[in-house]
Order: structure tokens, then sequence, then C-alpha cells
């Protein structure tokens, strides 16, 4: 049943790094309050409270007691996604995870059931979807122009230092990340490229740690077979030379795109449209407009819109555009590249 309110109750989950995207989305929505934050350090919680003007918990199920939260942000390690997700189901509120959705299937399973049998909402945020370039892009595939599909790739070379792994960091454990490279980083250029070209059926590759002292891959390399018959490859490494942008490449009967970053296009030639390519050619200078959201990164306006989704799907009693099994797609084809690394074989999926 579909319900309409003034003002939705948020309440975020995780006062980390990330916390703050999230929360700065929720000031800008005009039906969108923040009630309250948690984590089990009590201190980042309260400072979170104190500069943003909310009550703060340090147990998430004093925060899901409260009846005048109706949406939860979750961002904490990945690894507790899906837990706290079906806690706050069964509490009766909204969910949105940021990425991965979790880092298992059977976790991810379990909170899409638990939030399709308590008869609340998922979702998980991967902003890069609601960035103009891609959205450009997307638009450009969804349309035909670029023909039949046949190659898509995308390299995520963010590199990390060996702080950032270090200190008893959650990053670069399996427990809690999951995987490395591809799991945390390159999962928003894998969750574009799917987005663009399609279901996987097959997997191939090999997850390595060639710098890095951690239990997860800092280089991953895999082979797709996608389900329209498109070959495809996916790379991602926190151990090259800081400095290089991740890239998208779409190739298709009737047109070229290769993307770079956030905003630009290096590439983009379809049959019977202008041409376009080099440095320095962002989407801005390509006419389309960047979302006017006041002061704020793209990343926030992303969210933005990625938040208000999910109130939108409340109040039409719809699926989030993002949801569950959506972005458990990205999650099901990085874990078959790591089966495939671990077992030698090619890793088909259903
Ligand atoms: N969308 C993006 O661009 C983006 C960027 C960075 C991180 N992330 C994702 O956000 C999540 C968090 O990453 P981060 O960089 O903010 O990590 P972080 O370590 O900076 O923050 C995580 C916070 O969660 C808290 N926490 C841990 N267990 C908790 C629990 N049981 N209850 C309440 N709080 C708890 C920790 O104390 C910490 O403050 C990860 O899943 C990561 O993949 C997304």
């Amino acid at each position: 049943m579909s319900e309409e309110k003034s003002c939705y109750g948020f309440g975020v989950i995780g006062c980390g790094a990330v916390s703050d995207t999230h929360i700065q989305a929720i000031k800008q929505i005009e039906k969108a309050a923040l009630v309250a934050v948690c984590d089990v350090r009590e201190e980042a919680a309260r400072a979170k409270a104190d500069q943003y003007g909310c009550a703060y918990y340090t147990d998430v199920a004093e925060l899901l007691a409260r009846d005048d939260i109706d949406i939860v942000n979750i961002v904490v390690p990945s690894g507790l996604h899906a837990k706290i997700g079906i806690q706050a189901a069964e509490a009766g509120k909204h969910v949105i995870t940021t990425k991965p959705i979790d880092i298992t299937l059977e976790n991810i399973d379990r909170l899409i059931e638990a939030c399709r049998s308590n008869g609340v909402k998922l979702a998980t945020t991967h902003q890069l979807r609601s960035y103009p370039l891609y959205k450009r892009i997307k638009a450009a595939v969804s349309e035909g122009r670029l023909g039949d599909l046949l190659y898509g790739s995308c390299f995520i070379p963010w590199f990390r230092s060996r702080d950032y792994y270090g200190g008893g960091r959650w990053q670069g454990t399996k427990a809690m990340d999951g995987g490395g490279a591809l799991m945390n980083q390159g999962i928003h250029f894998v969750d574009l490229l799917l987005w663009m070209m399609g279901p996987v059926k097959a997997v191939a590759g090999f997850a390595d740690h060639l710098y890095h002292d951690i239990e997860v891959e800092d280089i991953g390399t895999g082979v797709l077979k996608f389900a329209n018959g498109a070959h495809g490859i996916i790379q991602g490494t926190t151990c090259t030379y800081v400095g290089l942008p991740a890239r998208l490449e779409l190739h298709g009967t009737k047109g070229n795109i290769y993307a770079t970053g956030d905003d630009t296009i290096q590439l983009w030639q379809i049959e019977g449209e202008e041409e376009i390519y080099g440095p320095g050619f962002t989407e801005a200078k390509g006419g389309a407009s960047t979302p006017d959201a006041g002061n704020v990164g793209p990343a926030v306006t992303a969210h933005v819109e990625q938040i208000s989704d999910v109130i939108a799907a409340i109040e039409e009693d719809r699926e989030p555009t993002i949801n569950g099994p959506e972005a458990r797609r990205a999650v099901q084809v990085i874990l078959a590249l790591y089966e495939s690394s671990e077992t030698g074989q090619v890793i088909h999926l259903d």
C-alpha cells in the first residue's frame, strides 16, 4: 500500500567517512528530515549529531525504536549492511544501503526477503548512475544509438596507500570488506557497466594481492560474457601508481564511447552524430546541465536523486530504481570472478 507524508524521518547508521554524503543529501530533500544518527563509537555519533543538529545513539536498536524514523541509511562497514538492514526492516523501516549492498549473496538474499516480508523498500546507492555523463551514455545505449553492443569494459585503478588498509581498519578484510579493489572500489564502475550492457552469463578471472598485505585482492581482472553475447573486461586495482582516473568503454556496431572519471568524455563516436574526442571535453561543455543542488559536490547531488527516488517509490508503491536484485548483480559478478580465480574455472551465472 502506498503512503504519503509531508516529511520522512531519516536515521543514518554509521558516522564514518561516507556518512556526510548521505546526511548532506538528506538535508537537501524537502520531504526529508534527519532525525538521528548512530555509531558504535560514541564520539563519532556525538560529533555528527552536534554538526547536523539531531539525536544520536550508539545502539542501532534504540534508533530503530523511534516512531519518527521512516527510512534508514546504512553506511557501516560493508559486511554489516544486510545484518543491520534486516534489523531495520523488522522494525518497519525502509532501507537504503551504500554500495555494496552486502558482500555475500546469502546475506543479500536474506535482506531482500526481510524487506519484502516486512513490506518496506530496499535500495542501494550507486551514485555514478545519477551523474550527468553516465545518464547521457545510458540514454545513447537505451535508444540503440550504439547499434548492437559488442564489447564493454571498465578499469578502476584507484590507488590506496598502505595506511588505508592499516591500523585495524575494516578495509581489506575478508569478513567486512568481502573483497578489495573490485568489491570496494571497482564496484562503482562494474555496476555502471552492467547497467549499460545488461546481465552477465559467464565470468572468468584472476584476483591477487601484489602490493598490499591484505586478505583480499588489490588487483583483479575478469573476462565477461554478457547475456546478449557481447564480451567484456573488468579491471580493478588499488596498487598501480596513483593518479589514473577510472574509465568505461562501450563499443557497438554503430558507435564507440570512452569516458573517464566523473565527467569526461574521451571519445564519442556514433554514426550520424557529431564526433567528440579529446581530454578536457566534460559533460558541462557538452551542453547537458549539471543539476543545481546548491553548493555541493556531484556525489551529494547524485545521492539527493537516489534518496528522493526511494521516497517516490514509497509514495507510488513501486520498487526503488536501484532495488535489492538490481544492486545484487554487481556483487554477484565480482564474487564469481573471485570463485573463478580460486578454482580456475569459468563461472556460469543463472
Ligand atoms: N558511495 C561511495 O562513494 C562510498 C564511499 C566510501 C565508502 N562507501 C561505503 O560506505 C560504507 C562505510 O564506509 P566508510 O568509508 O564510511 O567507513 P568508515 O570506517 O569511515 O565508517 C564506518 C562507521 O561505521 C561504524 N560502525 C561499525 N559498526 C557499526 C555498528 N554495528 N553500528 C553502528 N555503527 C557502526 C564505525 O564505527 C565507523 O564510524 C562501506 O560499505 C563503503 O563501501 C561508499
